[in-house]
């Protein structure tokens, strides 16, 4: 008999099929009272299958006595409820490293967009406003990357991996984390505030939760002054929101690159008008390529463990 798995959103179709075709598999996204069928039927299910999004909070897990291991789409933990998990002795798997590349990938894409204003650009073109050739364009100049200073917020997996593409733009980079990374060549930056003043960009790639909520607020954001730009991939929660919308509006900070969001799917309506700021729904890990990865390695977690065997990737305890 197949293990009964529950889960949550939907993901991949490929991650689904191979999911059906595995294990005897639920989406609670199809019952029209969620609720009610958790308190029927939340027992039956020893596998739970969510996203970093989705998240699991206990009131779930009170809800499903049986779970064993929960499989995870995504490496932010900061909607998981690890020490819940930890208390029942419940398994959980995430996709760490695969989505690396990728993400540090679109950090240096809304870099590039906001600093150069391809955005603004292509509106330009769009709306005919191009009307002189080359030079003579009443297009405003944007601003330099390559050989910049890059101040980069958490120096982890993905901070490093943003750090290796800054050396093909030989740019200068510093970082910040709570302890300095042993074997880090880059100079670490105990304070927040000196790493925004002296950078030029600044990009956020810190784990998000309550640790790192608002860890950039106006005094940050003044830091980094009129001429310097904020790049966010990290969490919508890191960045104090209402500060930054009026920093952006007032011309505070030169601009800034948003790919998550405080409320998602809410962007602050302030926001969309500024050319000052570019904005993403939340896709640095989307590519068909690196979603496949995370799509197997939420797969792989799940045999793993009931192989009998350690998961791939499992998340650290709380
Ligand atoms: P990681 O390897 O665990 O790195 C997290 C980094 O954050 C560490 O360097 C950590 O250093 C630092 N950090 C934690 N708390 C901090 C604090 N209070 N102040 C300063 N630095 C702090 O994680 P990762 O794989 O690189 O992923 C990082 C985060 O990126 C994820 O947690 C996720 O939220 C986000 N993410 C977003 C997307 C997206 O689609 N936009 C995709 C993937 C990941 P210390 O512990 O030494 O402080
Ligand atoms: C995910 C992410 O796409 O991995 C993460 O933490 O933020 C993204 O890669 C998304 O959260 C999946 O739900």
């Amino acid at each position: 008999m197949s293990h009964r798995l529950l889960q949550l959103g939907r993901l991949l179709p490929s991650l689904e099929a191979r999911l059906k075709a595995t294990y005897d598999l639920h989406f609670l996204a199809d019952e029209r009272d969620p609720q009610a069928f958790l308190a029927a039927r939340g027992g039956e299910f020893v596998g739970l299958v969510t996203s970093a999004g989705q998240g699991l909070s206990a009131a779930l897990l009170d809800q499903l006595p049986a779970l064993r291991v929960v499989s995870s789409f995504g490496v932010g933990l900061d909607k998981l409820d690890l020490a819940a998990a930890a208390q029942r002795g419940i398994a959980v798997g995430y996709t760490p490293d695969v989505l690396n590349d990728c993400v540090a990938d679109l950090a240096f894409a809304l870099m590039l967009d906001i600093a150069r204003r391809t955005p603004e650009a292509d509106r330009y073109v769009r709306a005919g406003r191009w009307t002189v050739p080359g030079a003579a364009s009443s297009f405003p100049l944007g601003r330099r990357v390559s050989g910049a200073k890059l101040g980069i917020v958490g120096f982890g997996r993905i901070g490093r991996t943003i750090a290796r593409r800054a050396e093909g733009f030989e740019m200068d980079v510093r970082y910040h984390t709570r302890r300095p990374v042993a074997d880090a060549p880059q100079r670490h930056e105990p304070q927040l505030l000196g790493l925004a003043r002296w950078a030029d960009y600044l990009v956020l790639i810190t784990a998000g939760g309550a640790g790192t909520k608002h860890l950039v607020d106006a005094a940050v954001l003044d830091a980094l002054g009129p001429d310097g730009f904020l790049i966010n991939v990290a969490r919508g929660s890191v960045v104090d929101e209402t500060a930054l919308v009026r920093a952006l509006a007032e011309g505070r900070i030169a601009g800034a690159g948003l790919d998550v969001f405080e409320n998602e799917p809410q962007v602050p309506e302030a926001l969309w008008s500024l050319d000052n700021v570019v904005l993403v729904p939340h896709i640095a890990s989307a590519t068909r390529e690196t979603r496949e990865a995370m799509g197997q390695r939420v797969f792989d977690n799940l045999h793993a463990f009931f192989a009998g065997r350690p998961l791939v990737s499992a998340a650290p305890l709380p």
